[in-house]
């Protein structure tokens, strides 16, 4: 299912339900590591790959893992394997999630480099130095971390960068640690909260003080819990995208409206019409969006992963938009692509200059990552004619059943068989 083909121009009507958040399941699994014997059981959870690649990483690592429709329970044995099999993280970065919880309750992790990706340089110095000040020794051997510790120390650390990953990390390894430890201009996502949230299932007091400052309460031993993964932000946004940029009339149900108001608010200003209700967004038909400018930042700012789908929008909008990417410094690959579907996008440095177009044309383009894949989705769903996207394996480590959901919704969808690459 590695190509998707869309017959563009059909205005998007009906409803769709947002699935669990692929940034908070990530994380609120691997939390289950902090146990020594019993279960944590976790609600909402996507079928998604990101999502088997992370139960594949706790299975290799002695969990038993089962799911049951959105259920999925983790069930950890008192004692399991610390090294994290290279494969695994290599799949995907967010393996390196394991490396503080399995540092706090066993004394040591080894956890392959993650090592770059499409969307930029992305290092965990960070995670490493929170984790050094907390008593761990680190040494890096051939391109492995291999961290050790008799049992962490609660400190104050203070993150260079809000971090959302080394915030999580940090948070986890705090959880076993002796005494208490203040993180310190920490990442503020609604992810955070909810991997607070599971945290305190399992029976660690925790404080966030909203303004990125967050206190764990170290303890000896964590408990089985029970908790539900938030609404997915993003994939929420993509359709409302979609919907805006068909013309269509569609209702997205099961989101938060206010982890979105980044994205309602430069709807608004660039002129889309939608309706907010307790957990749902309505949009509603206009004529033409208008030109808005934006910079991606840490949250509550503009999300860098709803960056690649937003300046798709605004390839359509009239009057020039200027998008700066300020997380990541190469996420721009999918710009050209959109250029080959008749978008007028220019790339200066880390910002993007967008001269609106009044129409984008069908053509067969490639996702060069997860985000862009959706970017160049909305376009096709709006363009003339027929979109052929390769390479939906990006896709599929995100959004759930998209084909299906875009169905549901009147467009015209279709997967076939591709050469993965
Ligand atoms: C998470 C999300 C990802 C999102 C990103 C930013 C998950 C599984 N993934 O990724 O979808 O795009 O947040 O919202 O939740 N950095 C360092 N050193 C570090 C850690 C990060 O320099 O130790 C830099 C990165 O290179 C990047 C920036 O900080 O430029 C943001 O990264 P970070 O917030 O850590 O993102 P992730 O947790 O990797």
């Amino acid at each position: 299912m590695n190509v998707m083909r869309i017959q563009g121009g059909i205005p998007l009507r009906g409803t769709v339900r947002t699935q669990g958040a692929k940034n908070a399941a990530l994380p609120v699994m691997a939390a289950c590591l902090l146990l020594k014997g019993g279960t944590l059981a976790l609600d909402n959870v996507p079928d998604l790959c990101d999502v088997s690649t992370m139960m594949e990483l706790l299975g290799a690592l002695g969990v038993e893992v089962s799911r049951e429709e959105d259920r999925v329970l983790l069930n950890v044995p008192e004692d399991i394997a610390w090294e994290a099999p290279e494969h695994l993280v290599r799949k995907m970065r967010a393996s390196s999630l394991a490396l503080g919880p399995l540092l706090a309750r066993g004394g040591r992790a080894a956890l392959p480099l993650p090592g770059g990706c499409s969307i930029g340089s992305r290092p965990i110095d960070l995670h490493l130095k929170g984790l050094v000040q907390m008593g761990a020794k680190i040494e890096i051997r051939n391109g492995v971390v291999h961290a050790a510790a008799d049992r962490l120390r609660g400190r104050r650390i203070y993150l260079d960068f809000p971090s959302v990953g080394a915030t999580e990390n940090l948070m986890m390894a705090a959880a076993l640690a002796r005494g208490e430890t203040i993180i310190e201009n920490t990442a503020r996502e609604p992810e955070i909260e909810n991997l607070a949230a599971v945290l305190r299932t399992m029976g660690v007091p925790i404080e966030m003080e909203g303004t990125g400052c967050v206190r764990i309460k170290g303890v000896d031993e964590a408990q089985p819990g029970r908790e539900r993964v938030i609404p997915d932000r993003i994939e929420a946004c993509t359709y409302i995208l979609a919907g805006v940029m068909t013309g269509g009339e569609i209702t997205v149900c099961d989101v938060v409206p206010a982890h979105i108001d980044a994205l309602l608010a430069k709807l608004e200003e660039a002129g889309a019409r939608f309706s907010v209700r307790k957990g749902e967004v309505t949009v509603f038909p206009v004529e033409r969006l208008q030109s808005v400018s934006l910079k991606t930042m840490p949250y509550p700012g503009f999300p860098t992963d709803l960056q690649p789908q937003m300046t798709a929008a605004l390839a359509l909008a009239g009057g020039v938009s200027m998008v700066e990417e300020s997380v990541f410094q190469a996420r721009f690959l999918y710009a050209e692509e959109l250029n080959r579907m008749g978008a007028d996008i220019r790339i200066k440095g880390d910002t993007a200059i967008i001269n609106g177009v009044r129409r984008l044309d069908g053509a067969s383009v490639r996702a060069t990552d997860l985000r862009a894949g959706a970017a160049l989705i909305l376009a096709g769903l709006s363009a003339s004619g027929e979109t052929r996207i390769e390479d939906m394996v990006h896709v599929w480590r995100g959004y759930e059943a998209i084909d299906r959901k875009l169905r549901g919704l009147g467009a015209s969808v279709s997967l076939e068989e591709g050469a993965e690459r």
